[in-house]
């Protein structure tokens, strides 16, 4: 399985009950603090493994960093790394470093999974209930920060939800059963359900009143400040999402909001809803919502109304 459909790792088979998982991810700070930026980057570039229902084991640091930077600061973005692998029953064995004027850091991720077992983005089903696990906004908030405008609660609760392992999440969802899975990172909330639905052939509705958003979120909305990634996400989504009169721009902008870390999107077959729910929070996960629903309307759409 590779990246004809997007999906969010590669899959390798290579014995009949053992497959490899192998992916990617690596980026800038995006918080001040070195420590926190670290655990933000390994927690993301393990979150592929976990939306596809695989156990991430091993991951290699990939690390960019300026020579006249203190060395206590790539000390402190290593430990934040190493320490969430560690959370996560990942060994960090190794790595490569580059001089770079702008640091950078992330891991290479190696999971495994029984081969079959994989929980691809190309699997919903009409009549399908879509489940979002973490509340949205990182993006919009961590711009606030970096321009001065973001209240300290807000840009805690933000590094909170981007802190946190999808490993919970994607527990629950392979106990249960599920149809598809996606996690929710730069595309925004609607690009990673846009692939979803274009993967499998379906289309969605989404109640915009229904999606969990970190606090004070509204309010930088509503202040224009956004990330470029984010208007991005809007305007290439323009010919597959319909949005009803009284879903405001703020709110548009917000559900196409670049994130770091999300959570999965789940769909899930509504006889199973249920249990995906008690599954979820058994498994500590804080906050999941149930946000729409996937028909056969004209696949690879999305309706967005109240
Ligand atoms: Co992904
Ligand atoms: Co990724
Ligand atoms: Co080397």
């Amino acid at each position: 399985m590779g990246i004809e459909k997007g999906d969010d790792a590669a899959v390798y088979r290579l014995w009949d009950d053992v497959a490899l998982i192998q992916t990617v991810d690596f980026f800038p700070p995006i918080v001040d603090d070195p420590y926190q930026f670290g655990g933000i980057a390994a927690a993301n570039a393990l979150s592929d493994v976990y939306a596809m229902g695989g156990r991430p084991i091993l991951a290699l640091n990939i690390v960019g960093f300026p020579s006249e930077l203190s060395k206590d600061i790539l000390v402190a973005i290593l430990k934040g790394g190493y320490d969430k692998a560690a959370e996560a029953g990942v060994l960090i064995v190794g790595g490569h470093t580059i001089e770079d004027p702008e640091p950078k850091y992330g891991l290479s991720v190696t999971g495994l999974i029984k081969p079959g077992d994989e929980i691809t983005n190309a699997g919903a089903m009409s009549g399908d209930a879509l489940v979002l696990t973490k509340p949205i906004g990182t993006g919009i908030i961590t711009t606030a920060l970096k321009q001065g405008k973001a209240e300290p609660e807000v840009v805690n609760d933000a590094i909170e939800v981007m802190l946190g392992l999808n490993a919970g999440a994607s527990k629950a969802m392979v106990d249960t059963g599920v149809n598809a899975a996606t996690d929710v990172t730069g595309f925004g909330l609607m690009g990673h359900l846009q692939s979803m639905m274009a993967g499998s052939g379906t289309s969605a509705k989404i109640y915009w009143s229904q999606v969990p958003l970190i606090s004070g979120l509204i309010d930088l909305a509503a202040l224009g400040i956004v990330p470029e990634g984010s208007k991005r996400n809007l305007s290439s989504l323009s010919d597959f999402v319909g949005w009803d009169q009284s879903i405001p721009d703020s709110a548009q902008m917000i559900l196409c909001d670049a994130q770091t870390s999300g959570g999965l999107l789940i769909s899930v077959k509504k006889d199973r809803l249920d249990y995906l729910m008690d599954q979820l929070k058994s498994n500590a996960v804080a906050e999941p919502k149930v946000i729409g629903e996937v028909n056969s309307n004209s696949p690879g759409t999305i309706q967005v109304v109240q």
